[in-house]
């Protein structure tokens, strides 16, 4: 049996896990579900679901990744009864929610890395880009999307198949750093237009009557989707943990860092899309509409440009790096005679395949639209404000069964670590009964709305 790889220091795995948690949920998702649920509220709401709902899931699935040294499809093998139907069908579900999330999030990756590229032209002839054309000559172009959407999938298979430490850890940890950098640079520039003190308002100001029936479930399906969890990822991660690594501490750090990184990224984003689109930015595009718009306007606006979209991408290249290892490490660790990079191949291609969909949702499949939103709105608003938080509330359940309850104590209670016994008692609580009461109120509260 081949060795399982795991992390190479501490440091390498929050380097993988808030790369792989800080990607266009931040950046490009975020500021567009806010600005759909109108602002300070939905935010308030978020940060507590991200401590409440969303740590305790990431520490559970964590720890039972770092106990079982499996992925979530080879951890279903070692459970037995009924905990194994469930476990299994929650694992599977799980797995074909990574494989489409990845296809729709090559697509968007493939934008941004359009983006770069032209601000790249721009910069190099000295020339500048007419913002109205850039993303409609995009959009217009199914192709084009899918060629874009292959590099970037290319991109992350060639780090995926090398493994945990010459490819994560390397890799997403080279690149971490200097999204942090890029991201701080940028805040400072977009603090200083005269829209900040109004998306400071509109960002941190709760007007409760802002919210809707639907704002629960979608705050829910975004955290979990920005801390990655509901996809099995964290359990992979936690497989390659060593036995002496603290696992609740480990959450905590990766939820904190990944909360933070969003709000900067609201920092960044609204006083640029105040500034630019008069209050109207709830739709998926508007990032890519707005900032150009904005940055072709001043000189040095490529060089911005071409900055802030290598942020992003680097961004979204570390998240789907996370959904790629966490497909092959299932087919690996599910079928043993499969190599990684024959696992990693054949995945790339069928996530390349679906891709096709959203890929041409803006022309050729312009005409299907449901309330006004496309293929790729459909998907994104299908998947991630109804099939993740399903997911998460069966990884709930099912995890609270399967987690032997002296790992877990070992965890939390284990004398030469941080350690906490009201903490151990909390986070019991909030797995088995916290997040499964939170996610079924949400689908209440969102049936409510659509009968009302
Ligand atoms: N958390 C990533 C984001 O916010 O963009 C998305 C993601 C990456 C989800 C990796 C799941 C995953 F395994």
């Amino acid at each position: 049996m081949p060795k399982r790889g795991s992390w190479r220091t501490r440091f390498g795995f929050y380097l993988v896990a808030i790369g792989s948690a800080c990607g266009l949920g931040n950046l490009w998702r975020f500021p567009y579900v806010v600005s759909e649920n109108g602002g300070g509220a939905f935010v308030l709401l978020y940060l507590i679901l991200a401590l409440a709902v969303g740590m305790p899931l990431l520490v559970a699935e964590l720890m039972i990744g770092k106990s079982t040294r499996k992925s979530i499809l080879g951890i279903t093998k070692q459970t037995s009864g009924q905990n194994q139907i469930l476990f299994r069908w929650i694992a599977r579900a799980s797995v074909v929610l990574t494989f489409v999330v990845l296809s729709y999030y090559a697509v968007i990756s493939g934008w941004v890395l359009h983006f770069a590229m032209q601000f790249f032209a721009g910069l190099v002839r000295n020339t500048t880009i007419d913002p109205n054309d850039f993303l409609r000559n995009l959009l217009g172009n199914g192709l084009l999307q899918v060629a874009l959407a292959s590099v970037h999938l290319i991109l992350a298979w060639l780090v995926v198949i090398k493994g945990v430490h010459e490819g994560l850890e390397k890799w997403i940890g080279n690149m971490m750093p200097l999204f942090v950098f890029l991201l701080i640079w940028l805040v400072f520039k977009s603090i200083s237009l005269d829209t900040f003190a109004n998306s400071m308002r509109f960002l941190f100001y709760p007007d409760f009557s802002k919210l809707s029936y639907s704002s629960l479930i979608s705050a829910l399906g975004h955290v979990f989707f920005t801390l990655s969890v509901g996809f099995g990822t964290m359990i992979t991660f936690g497989s390659y943990f060593k036995e002496t690594d603290h696992i609740p501490l480990a959450g905590f750090r990766v939820t904190i860092a990944d909360t933070v990184i969003s709000l900067m990224a609201g920092l960044l984003v609204f006083p640029i899309l105040l500034h630019q689109s008069q209050g109207r930015f709830a739709d998926p595009t508007l990032l890519f509409e707005a900032l150009p718009r904005l940055l072709t306007q001043s000189r040095i606006g490529n060089l911005f440009g071409l900055a802030f979209f290598i942020c992003l991408y680097i961004a979204a290249l570390g998240a789907s790096i996370g959904l790629f290892e966490v497909i092959v490490s299932n087919i690996v660790d599910r079928k043993k005679d499969i190599k990684r990079e024959k696992a990693a191949q054949w995945t790339g291609v069928g996530v390349l395949l679906v891709s096709t969909l959203p890929a041409f949702s803006s022309n050729f499949l312009r005409q299907f639209q449901i309330n006004g939103r496309g293929i790729l709105e459909l998907i994104d608003v299908f998947l991630i404000s109804w099939i993740l938080p399903i997911v998460a509330l069966g990884m709930s359940l099912g995890l609270s069964k399967v987690l032997d309850e002296k790992v877990m104590a070992a965890e939390f209670l284990a004398p030469n670590k941080v350690n906490s016994a009201a903490l151990y008692g909390h986070w019991k609580i909030a797995l088995r009964y916290v997040i499964p009461g939170v996610i079924i109120l949400g689908f209440l509260l969102e049936l409510l709305g659509l009968i009302l």
